[in-house]
């Protein structure tokens, strides 16, 4: 499997705190049968002051920890960018993070705030878009007003934006409303991935396979072929 949302890279967010923490989550998702992770730290101005470039000198001792570990996995960098207008001086300076590409596009982690979805959202995708970069909602069904009324996730949905859910969510460990709404997108047909969302061991740890075979049992192996390896490897080898 092939998770590509999670806080793996160690000292940068809320996520692993230091490389033994990382090296224990890493080899949780080894264990799991995870084969690649994409780090995805949080780029959020104000909070978490990392850039594409800040975090590629993180990345490169975090390589260099897995191979002196000898942990078996595949690691790419990107990040989950929080919907703000810093976002368009981040893109100026070449410096927003991509985790991939889908068609033409260039796929950019786009995390809106919990508490609902700003005005002037739809512009900024708009604005996106036509740099050709095409944002991949982070955990939809966690957001406060798309868990209200499903409704409020259309201006995305209409723009094609691409559309993550959080294993844990799926699975009902996130609370029944955030499966609710998970069920509600993959049932539409409109999630594009299936990700761990990772910060820690305990309470939300690098694991997809219980996601897995939940969407092999209620849906079909096809399913969770499509969202746990197939679309996620076309993200990131295109
Ligand atoms: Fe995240």
């Amino acid at each position: 499997m092939i998770d590509l949302h999670c806080h793996l890279l160690p000292g940068v967010d809320d996520g692993a705190v230091d490389n033994d923490n990382a090296c224990e989550l890493f080899s949780m998702a080894v264990k799991d049968g995870i084969t690649h992770m994409t780090l995805t730290p949080h780029v959020q101005p104000g909070r978490y002051e990392n850039t594409r470039e800040s975090l590629d000198a993180h990345f490169q001792d975090t390589k260099q920890l897995l191979a002196e570990e000898n942990l078996n996995i595949e690691i790419n960098i990107a990040g989950e960018v929080r919907l703000c207008a810093e976002l368009l001086g981040l893109y100026a300076e070449d410096n927003l993070p991509f985790i991939g590409t889908w068609g033409k596009k260039k796929v950019m982690l786009l995390e809106l705030p919990h508490s609902g979805i700003p005005p002037g959202s739809d512009k900024l995708v708009d604005w996106l878009l036509a740099r050709d970069i095409l944002p991949m909602i982070a955990h939809p069904e966690r957001n406060k007003a798309i868990m209200e009324d499903i409704k409020h996730a259309a201006p995305f949905i209409n723009r094609g934006c691409l559309f993550q859910l959080t294993a844990m969510s799926i699975t009902n460990d996130f609370g029944i409303k955030a499966y609710e709404v998970a069920h509600q997108f993959l049932n539409n047909d409109w999630a594009t991935i299936v990700a761990s969302d990772a910060h820690n061991t305990k309470h939300r740890p690098p694991i997809l396979s219980k996601a897995y075979q939940f969407l092999v049992e209620q849906f079909s192996n096809d399913v969770a072929n499509t969202l746990l390896i197939n679309n996620p490897r076309k993200i990131i080898s295109t």
